[in-house]
């Protein structure tokens, strides 16, 4: 993608999409794989740059991957099998590799060092370092500034499990704890205080693992053998809600999404737009590996401000950004309170979205844990400072479709992280 790409006014989105496949899903699936004895065959594998890195760490790992487009092969090499790499493992921009290889890696026998880009070496690890090295595990921080670069040795005296209070809703925590549990002695749990996406309890179950959950706990036995499976990935609720929110706000549209992940832990964005007045149905619902699938159908609707806070949260975080592009096209006034997440994302979404809506003439307020839009006010095009963050450049591409004027991007080349064709597919409807 051009780093120069340009977003005009449109006036309606019609047509039938796909989007690529989940990111928590691929990564899990390449992860679990790994571990698993025998081949894993995935389809539907998100080709963006988040996902690749978690394939070529495990390739470190001498995990024999072959990849063909969205297709993969993993012929995993057993809950065991892993190679102490012989160089520092690259996550780049993704912090779901970070957390939950560091899980896996705490568990190894071998001594190995993580690191990534700019954005990751500012993100908190600290959340994972406290319950792992309650667990026994011997983790630190390179710098000592509780971010990556990691090193990560054998726990000398083994992991055992614990029980583990986790003081953010974090799917990225808990599946780090969970996976160095399949290490560990005896039981391992996680109790969180607002449920967050379940891709991992999901999937390990499916590879055998013993892993079950009650209300906000979940609990993990040591030592599974883990069997290879055929993953079918769905498409993600994340890349879907560009669209999902193009069409609402843009009149006259009229757009099939289709293969849609709609698991509950996801699909906050859906409840919000409902909230909102937004026409939305779903159609040939179905089950695809354990997960929750339909089609969307979305036609445009006069929005109106909501109140979106609490347990709902977890379930829309990454959608933050273009709810808040929703809200600034919707009329009255859309409060996001609970939200302080969004400050330790690939870049610090409240600060990033604020500025760049404020630009395009939006009336928004900053709060410690979210923004306070007050929408309906016409909008106009800006040049958005993405802060290399790949949500925040498809956010501001939906804004601009109904901003007058032109918008454009810093770097619009971020998109490659999870959704490498986002321009091609919007510029197709
Ligand atoms: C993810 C969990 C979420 C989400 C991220 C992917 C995952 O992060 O924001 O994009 O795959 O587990 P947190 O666990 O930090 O909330």
């Amino acid at each position: 993608m051009s780093q120069n790409t340009v977003i005009r006014k449109k006036n309606a989105l019609k047509g039938e999409i796909t989007v690529p496949g989940d990111k928590s899903i691929s990564h899990r699936a390449i992860m679990f794989g790994a571990l698993a004895q025998g081949m894993t065959e995935i389809d539907g594998f998100l080709e963006g740059a988040d996902c690749l890195s978690t394939i070529s760490c495990f390739k470190k790992m001498g995990v024999d991957i072959q990849r063909d487009g969205s297709k993969v092969k993993v012929y995993g090499s057993g809950l065991h099998g892993l190679k102490k790499p012989s160089d520092t493992l690259d996550v780049g921009n993704s912090g779901t590799t970070t957390r939950l290889i560091s899980g896996i890696l705490a568990g190894q026998s071998f001594v190995s060092t993580l690191n990534g880009d700019a954005s990751i070496q500012k993100r908190p690890m600290k959340r994972i370092m406290d319950p792992l090295r309650k667990m026994g595990a011997d983790i630190t921080s390179i710098h000592q500034n509780d971010c990556a670069p990691l090193r990560i040795a054998p726990a000398s005296t083994g992991l055992h499990g614990i029980d583990y209070i986790s003081p953010v809703a974090s799917a990225q925590v808990k599946s780090c704890v969970l996976l160095a549990g399949l290490y560990a002695s005896g039981k391992t749990s996680v109790t969180e205080p607002l449920l967050s996406r379940n891709h991992t309890e999901l999937m390990l179950s499916a590879f055998g693992a013993d892993i079950h959950s009650i209300g906000l706990k979940t609990t993990i036995s040591p030592d599974p053998i883990l069997h290879a499976q055929k993953i079918l990935v769905p498409g993600d609720i994340s890349s879907a809600a560009y669209f999902i929110a193009a069409a609402l706000i843009t009149e006259n549209s009229q757009l099939l999404i289709k293969n849609v992940n709609i698991n509950p832990t996801r699909a906050g964005i859906l409840k919000v737009a409902e909230a909102m007045g937004g026409n939305i149905t779903y159609e040939n619902k179905r089950i695809i590996s354990n997960e929750e699938v339909a089609d969307l159908y979305v036609r445009s609707s006069a929005l109106h401000g909501t109140n979106i806070s609490g347990e709902i949260i977890p379930t829309l975080i990454d959608e933050i950004p273009v709810i808040a592009i929703m809200a600034a096209y919707a009329s009255g006034k859309t409060t996001i309170a609970d939200a302080a997440e969004l400050k330790v994302k690939e870049s610090d979404r409240i600060t990033v979205v604020t500025e760049n809506l404020k630009d395009m003439g939006c009336d928004i307020t900053p709060t410690e844990d979210g923004m306070i839009i007050n929408g309906g006010s016409p909008l106009h095009g800006a040049v958005i400072s993405t802060h290399m963050d790949h949500r925040i450049a498809m956010a501001f591409a939906v804004a601009g479709l109904n901003a007058n004027g032109e918008t454009s991007f810093d770097d619009a080349t971020v998109v490659d992280i999870s959704y490498p064709h986002f321009f091609n597919t919007l510029s197709s409807l």
